[in-house]
């Protein structure tokens, strides 16, 4: 019997669960583990000397100990930095989360794009150069916000989140002068978590582009035709600071789409 392919699914938090979701229901055949580098939560407020410090080599520890097929990268934060270097010392593919300010400046009528991202992602180089490359004549502004991951983490484990909270962080995206913001890039993968309230707290409708749809492609196509004869295993779910597992009702919705495969 053929062993069902591997997939590592790493972020530091639990916002890599709105990428896993997708992945999982693009290969629901496959084996996942998910690991949250929660231990050194939130990466948006480490320098990048300490994400590349902290992150290449335990991506190594975590590929020797699962063997995955693919990596993915599912945090803006990390990947907006250390793709190179895991790409330079390790042999096993992987797919990185970048913001996706190509197709939002692509679709964007109004011209006018913000990426909501943490404050590390908006001032990397990284995103500077997809604003340049890839900006196709919009206005893009970029907008860190320091607490947005937390309160998505906080509103996954059924904490009470204000609207005021969300509204403070969010607000800076929208701009309305001669041409009005029309476009939000979620540029990182806890913000989904919260797309509900996004779209009710927004001073106007815009369009939000997650782009873990094209991630999970993107690791599918990665993984091709290698298909594993025998049923997968449940998914493992690993903390870096030790921490028990999630409670099954709060993952069960990032999963609903591999029980109905
Ligand atoms: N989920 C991560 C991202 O996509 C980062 C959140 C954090 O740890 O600050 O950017």
């Amino acid at each position: 019997m053929t062993a069902s392919p591997t997939i590592l699914v790493f972020d530091s938090g639990l916002g890599g669960l709105t990428v896993f979701r997708e992945i999982v229901a693009a290969r629901p055949d496959a084996n996942y583990v998910y690991v949250a580098d929660d231990a050194f939560f939130p990466y948006g407020h480490h320098t990048e000397e300490e994400i590349v410090g902290r992150v290449v080599p335990l991506i190594g520890a975590l590929i020797a100990e699962h063997e995955p097929d693919v990596t993915v990268i599912a945090c803006n934060t990390a990947s907006t930095l250390v793709m190179p270097h895991l790409r330079a010392n390790y042999t096993v593919p992987f797919v990185g989360t970048v913001p996706a300010i190509k197709p939002a400046c692509a679709s964007s009528r109004s011209k006018r794009v913000s990426v909501l991202g943490t404050k590390g992602t908006v001032k990397r180089e990284y995103t500077r150069a997809l604003i340049r490359d890839f900006g196709q004549g919009c206005e893009v502004t970029l907008v860190g916000a320091a607490n947005l991951a937390a309160i998505g983490e906080a509103a996954l484990r059924g904490e009470s989140v204000s609207d005021d909270a969300i509204v403070a962080e969010i607000a800076p995206c929208f701009l309305n002068g001669e041409a009005r913001t029309d476009t939000v890039v979620l540029a990182c993968t806890h913000y989904p978590l919260l797309l509900d309230r996004l779209i009710r707290l927004a001073p106007w409708p815009v369009d939000w582009i997650d782009p873990a749809p094209a991630i999970a492609r993107r690791t599918a196509d990665l993984l091709g035709a290698h298909h594993g004869s025998g049923p997968a295993a449940a998914p493992r779910m690993l903390f870096t600071s030790g921490r028990p597992a999630m409670p099954e009702q709060i993952l069960a919705p990032f999963l609903a789409r591999r029980a109905a495969a």
